[in-house]
Formats: structure tokens, C-alpha cells, sequence
């Protein structure tokens, strides 16, 4: 099985894998490269900064009734397909965590109330080759995850 090791902003190990669902059936967190319009469609969290869409499984939720309620929650976007891309696990400090990856073409942006703890949709034509020197990026963005799953994305979609 081809899986990718590597070290994130912080240092945390990463492993990442284009497989089914290699580490985990039931993965409790989820992230969402999102495309509208032929743009990237990230959200600006309130103190990471610019991030794809995505949180945690809820109770009673699968994976991938999240992934499309983050994507609306933090974005206002409509997925309009939700493909399964990959899996990666961080091994942090205190805890593991597994998360699944999609890519999401959106159908609608829509108007919300409340984008919870982000300021809602940012909208880009290209992500910039170094994020990771960019301070206006989550960390999230900052390690091999991003990288290669934009990769797969567009040698795929
Ligand atoms: P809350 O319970 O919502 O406060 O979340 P938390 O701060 O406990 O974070 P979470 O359980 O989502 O993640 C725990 C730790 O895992 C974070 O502090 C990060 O170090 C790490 N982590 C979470 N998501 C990612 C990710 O997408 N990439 C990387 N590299 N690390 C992550």
C-alpha cells in the first residue's frame, strides 16, 4: 500500500494514503477541497486563517453527511458531488486524529446567518506554490496533505 510519511507545521507525524479508507472505517474528522466556478472555495477561520472546509463527525453522522454540512456551515456552498479522495492520520502530542479528504465540486453558494467560527466563503483563482510562508494560511494548509491532494485532484477531475 503506497502511503506517504511526512512531518506537518507543527512537527506532528503525518501518513497519507490514496487507499479506502486505510486507517480508520469510520474517521471522525473531515476536510473538503471545494471548487466553484473554477475557483478554490476555502473558508477563513477566525484565528487559523484560510482553510478548506471541514470539522469533526458528530454523533449519529457519518463521514460523509459532514463533510457536505461543514462545507455548508463554514462556506454557505452546496456539494454537488462529494468524492472520497484520501485518508490521513496525525499523531499529535496527546492524540491521534484520522481524516478523510474529498474533493467537492459546489453547485450554489448561498447566503448564511452565521459561518459559526469563521468569517465564511473565500473564493481563489490558484493557490499559491508557498503557503506555508503565507501567514494568512491555516496550518492546515501547510504540510504534504494540501500538496499532493490538489495533485490528485486535478490529474483525476
Ligand atoms: P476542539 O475539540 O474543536 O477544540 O478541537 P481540538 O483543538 O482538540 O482539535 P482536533 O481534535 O480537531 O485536533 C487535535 C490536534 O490534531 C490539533 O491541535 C492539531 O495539532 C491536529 N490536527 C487536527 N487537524 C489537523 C489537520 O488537518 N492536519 C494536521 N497536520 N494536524 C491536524
Amino acid at each position: 500500500m503506497e502511503e506517504f510519511v511526512f512531518k506537518d507545521y507543527y512537527r506532528n507525524e503525518v501518513k497519507l494514503s490514496f487507499q479506502d479508507h486505510p486507517f480508520s472505517k469510520a474517521p471522525k474528522h473531515v476536510w473538503v477541497i471545494c471548487k466553484y466556478e473554477n475557483k478554490w472555495l476555502l473558508t477563513e477561520h477566525s484565528t487559523r486563517g484560510l482553510e478548506f472546509p471541514g470539522g469533526k463527525v458528530e454523533k449519529g453522522e457519518s463521514a460523509r453527511e459532514a463533510a457536505i454540512r461543514e462545507v455548508k456551515e463554514e462556506t454557505g456552498g452546496i456539494v454537488k458531488d462529494l468524492h472520497y479522495i484520501a485518508q490521513y492520520f496525525v499523531r499529535g502530542k496527546s492524540d491521534t486524529i484520522i481524516k478523510n479528504v474529498y474533493f467537492a465540486p459546489i453547485e450554489l453558494l448561498t447566503e448564511q446567518s452565521t459561518y459559526y467560527e469563521t468569517h465564511g466563503p473565500v473564493l481563489l483563482d490558484k493557490i499559491p506554490d508557498n503557503v506555508k510562508d503565507k501567514k494568512r494560511f491555516s496550518f492546515m494548509m501547510k504540510d504534504d496533505v494540501l500538496s499532493r491532494c490538489l495533485r490528485y485532484v486535478q490529474e483525476n477531475y
